[in-house]
C-alpha cells in the first residue's frame, strides 16, 4: 500500500473531532504518519453541570458541530487549498462549490470513523456524517473501535517494540491487554464497576470541582501540603479492577466532614483517592509485566495525561519502556483514530459499501 491519506471522525462520547492523518504502509508496518490535522470540539462545558455525560444533550450537540468541525479539520490539513463553500450549503444555494469540495476531497483516500463503543446517539452521528461523504465522494470506509484508536494512539511516531502490555484507561474503559503483535491481543482484565477516569469524575463532582474531574483532581491533589489521606486500594486476583469502594470510602469521608470543607482537606481528599486509584492501576500492570516478562508498557486514554500516574508507573517498572500517547492524543480525538485506521487497513481492505452500523457496546476485537 502507498501512501494512504484519511479523514477520521470520533464521536463516540462528548466530544466531536475530525482529523486527517496520513502514513505508509512498509510490509505490515505503517510508518511515517503525519498527522495533517486534529480538531476537537469538546462538549466538556454543556455537561459540566451535570457532573458527567448527558447522553441525549451529546447527540444534540454532536448534532450542531459535526460538520463545521471536519471542515475545520479540511482547512488545517489543506491550507493551499481552501474549502469555498461549506460542506452543506443551505438550500438556497445552489452547488458551485461541488468543483471546489471535489478536488478538496480527491486528497483523500478513505474516510475513518469510530463505530463503537461509546453512546449509541453519539456514535449514530459520527457514523452517518462519515457515511454520507463516503458515498458523496466514493470513498472507502473504515469502521474503527474506539479502544483501537487508544492502543494504536500510542504508536507515534513509531510503533512499539512488542509484545507489550497495554493498558487502556479512560472515562468508559480501564483494562489491561497482552499484545504479541499489533493485531494478535488478549484481554487479561477490566473494571468490574467503574472506570478510573469515571471515579476522577465522580469524586471530582463530590468536592464541587468542574468535569471532566480528572485533570481538577490532578490540579488539586498537587496543592496538598500534607499527607495524603490514605482509601482502601484494591488489588483483585484476576487482573480486573474496580473502583465502586473507594468512592465509596471517599464519599463517606466527605459526607462526614463539617461544611464548608476547608480547601486544604479537599486537597487531602483528591490525593487520597488519586494515590489509592493509581495503587490499582499500578499494581495490575506490575503484576502482568512480572508475570508476562514484558519490556513494553503503552498507556492509553483520557487518564494517560495524569502526571502523577507517568511517575507512579516509571518508578514501579525500571527497566521497562513506558510509552505515553503525545498529550493532544490522550483524550478522546480523531487522529488516533485515523491512525487505528491505517493499522487496520493492513489486515482489511476498506470498502465502499455504506453500510456500517454503531454498537454501543463493541468489544476490542482479538
Ligand atoms: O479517553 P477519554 O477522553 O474518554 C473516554 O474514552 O472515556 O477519557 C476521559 C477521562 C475522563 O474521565 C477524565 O476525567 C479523565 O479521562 N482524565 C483524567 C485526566 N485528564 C482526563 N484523569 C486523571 N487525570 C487527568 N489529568
Ligand atoms: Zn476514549
Amino acid at each position: 500500500m502507498p501512501k494512504s491519506t484519511i479523514l477520521a471522525i470520533e464521536t463516540s462520547c462528548d466530544e466531536t473531532a475530525a482529523a486527517v492523518v496520513e502514513g505508509s504502509a512498509e510490509g505490515q508496518v505503517i510508518r511515517d504518519v503525519r498527522i495533517r490535522s486534529n480538531v476537537v470540539a469538546s462538549q466538556a462545558a454543556t455537561h459540566q453541570r451535570y457532573g458527567g455525560v448527558f447522553p441525549e444533550i451529546a447527540a444534540r450537540e454532536h448534532v450542531g458541530a459535526i460538520t463545521s468541525t471536519i471542515e475545520a479539520a479540511l482547512r488545517s490539513a489543506f491550507p493551499h487549498q481552501p474549502l469555498t463553500t461549506p460542506l452543506c450549503p443551505d438550500q438556497n444555494r445552489d452547488f458551485e462549490g461541488q468543483a471546489n469540495h471535489q478536488s478538496l476531497f480527491s486528497h483523500i483516500d478513505a474516510i475513518a470513523v469510530t463505530v463503537g463503543p461509546g453512546l449509541i446517539g453519539s456514535l449514530l452521528i459520527g457514523v452517518e456524517a462519515a457515511q454520507a461523504l463516503a458515498m458523496s465522494f466514493k470513498l472507502p470506509i473504515i469502521g474503527v473501535n474506539h479502544l483501537d484508536g487508544h492502543f494504536f494512539s500510542t504508536f507515534i511516531p513509531a510503533p512499539p517494540e512488542f509484545p507489550v502490555v497495554a493498558l487502556i484507561a479512560s472515562g468508559g474503559h480501564t483494562m489491561l491487554v497482552w499484545a504479541s503483535s499489533p493485531w494478535r491481543r488478549t484481554p487479561l482484565g477490566t473494571t468490574r464497576d467503574d472506570a478510573v477516569g469515571e471515579a476522577f469524575d465522580k469524586v471530582a463532582k463530590l468536592l464541587g470541582l468542574g468535569y471532566p474531574g480528572g485533570p481538577q483532581i490532578e490540579e488539586l491533589a498537587g496543592r496538598s501540603t500534607k499527607n495524603p489521606l490514605m482509601f482502601p486500594t484494591t488489588l483483585l486476583n484476576d487482573c480486573s479492577f474496580s473502583y465502586s469502594g473507594l468512592k465509596t470510602a471517599v464519599r463517606q469521608f466527605v459526607e462526614a466532614q463539617p461544611r464548608p470543607i476547608p480547601e486544604h482537606i479537599k486537597a487531602q481528599i483528591a490525593a487520597g483517592f488519586q494515590h489509592a486509584a493509581f495503587e490499582q492501576i499500578v499494581g495490575q500492570t506490575l503484576r502482568v509485566v512480572a508475570t508476562r516478562k514484558s519490556a513494553t508498557v503503552v498507556v492509553g486514554g483520557g487518564v494517560a495525561l495524569n502526571k502523577v500516574l507517568h511517575t507512579k508507573l516509571r518508578k514501579a517498572l525500571p527497566g521497562v519502556t513506558i510509552r505515553f500517547p503525545q498529550p493532544a492524543l490522550t483524550g478522546d480525538n480523531a487522529a488516533m483514530i485515523g491512525v487505528a485506521a491505517l493499522w487496520q487497513q493492513l489486515r482489511t481492505k476498506p470498502v465502499r459499501r455504506y453500510a456500517l452500523e454503531a454498537q454501543a457496546d463493541l468489544k476490542l476485537m482479538l
